[in-house]
């Protein structure tokens, strides 16, 4: 991608404007809004937003926000959308990405500015954990704000219903296997699923319970064997622990698929702490109307993933974009936002008074020295769009066929 076709309406206009000619200096008049494109649309999310967006306009009188969310969990459509703007060179002023990979194929494209001059300015970089910094860096230059850091690996549960059954969580997939004919018994979904992202997410999470944080780390840098045993092995517990879904009448997204856990239709469901935030919204009590432990076999590793802001090249309104990116990076944006949307906050300076319930165990789990930290596969940070959309298709077959080989075949095929 070039120089946009804004960039070159700019430019025309300005050779128009001949030295000279005017009686005063042309200012260029500053942006009076700015668009921000997301996948925050849905409860749970929303109101994480629109904390952040309030801190926003706190700071920034004058600058409107356009709200270009786009509803779907994980922003499977959103990025979809995102995508066919950026081709026909239509940015919006910022968008959401994760963290990673992912954001390393939009760095590839050329859809993004270097922020190096911003995290100068704003004194970021020694208040962001190194590896953090690691993954949104190529080649020296940093081309988004990190707002947060989520958890992938969670399971979560009623506790009312759990104690009916007689259960305490399950500390490893085995275990849960072992629980579910129970709860069957009972009536009651082992655990609910939703959309394919979601399977991929609880595939994710099972491969990390399985093989461990060190294994599961290298299977997406190439020192995995994704054909040997072991990995077949996690592959094969992934089919097994499906069994126990309702796979066949999934629920249309992430909410939904917790509703069946808080209104006693399913034991567990699996997914990231942004079902803290929408589990509150439903008026739930932590540890009281819900409770959560890390998914089987990953106590005390943090499957991580951060939703971040870009400056796309050919913004419309990058002055306020650079304003919109400095909330995102600054602490009163952080403190807004991460207690609504059940995050905890990029940045290491921030006020942790205000983060309670599970987010206070969050925040000291993810600060704690001994917590070891992986990527997220489903949410952009350990593969790249080419590698995961490769993934997704070999998973709705696996899905199907069951064949934990032909799988492995299809994922080690599918990188480049
Ligand atoms: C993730 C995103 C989270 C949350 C989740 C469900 O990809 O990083 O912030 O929105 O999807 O939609």
């Amino acid at each position: 991608m070039g120089v946009s076709r804004r960039g070159v309406l700019a430019a025309g206009l300005a050779a128009l404007a001949l030295p000279g000619c005017g009686s005063e200096a042309v200012t260029e008049a500053p942006d009076r809004k700015v668009e921000v494109f997301s996948w925050w649309a849905g409860p749970g999310e929303k109101e994480g937003l629109e904390a952040l967006v309030a801190d926003f306009a706190r700071h920034n009188a004058g600058i409107g926000f356009d709200n270009a969310a786009v509803a779907g969990g994980a922003g499977t459509i959103a990025r979809s959308v995102l995508t066919t703007r950026l081709q026909n060179d239509d940015p919006p002023d910022s968008y959401q990405i994760h963290a990673g990979r992912e954001l390393a194929d939009d760095i590839r494209r050329g859809y993004v500015e270097d922020l190096r001059e911003l995290y100068t300015e704003q004194s970021w970089l020694d208040k962001l954990p190194d590896g953090l910094v690691q993954a949104i860096t190529v080649d020296g230059a940093i081309y988004c704000v990190p707002v947060n850091i989520h958890r992938s690996n969670l399971l979560w549960y009623n506790p009312k219903i759990l104690a009916g059954l007689d259960l305490t969580p399950p500390s490893t997939w085995a275990d849960f296997l072992t629980q579910a004919d129970t709860i069957a018994r009972r009536g009651l979904t082992p655990l609910s699923i939703g959309p394919a992202w979601t399977q991929k997410h609880l595939l994710e999470n099972v491969l990390l319970g399985q093989l461990g944080a060190q294994t599961y780390a290298e299977l997406w840098t190439g020192g995995a064997d994704w054909e040997g045993p072991a990995v077949l092995a996690a592959l094969r517990m992934f089919t097994e622990v499906l069994a126990r879904t309702d796979a066949a009448t999934p629920a249309g997204d992430w909410q939904p698929a917790l509703d069946k856990v808080v209104d006693g239709g399913a034991a567990y469901n699996c997914m990231g702490d942004w079902a803290d935030a929408y589990l509150r919204t439903r008026g739930l009590v932590f540890t009281e109307g819900y409770g959560v432990v890390a998914s089987p076999g990953t106590d005390r590793v943090y499957n991580f993933l951060s939703d971040s802001f870009t400056l796309p090249k050919g913004a419309p309104h990058p002055g306020a974009a650079r304003k919109w990116l400095v909330e995102c990076g600054s602490v009163s944006g952080q403190d807004a936002f991460n207690p609504r949307k059940g995050s905890v906050p990029a940045r290491t300076d921030t006020d942790r008074s205000k983060y309670t319930g599970y987010l206070a165990a969050a925040v000291a789990e993810w600060a704690d020295e001994g917590t070891r930290v992986v990527g997220s596969l489903t949410h952009g940070v350990v593969a790249d769009a080419a590698w995961s959309t490769a993934i997704d298709a070999a998973l709705a077959a696996f899905v199907q066929d069951k064949d934990a080989a032909r799988f492995a075949r299809a994922v080690v095929a599918g990188r480049r």
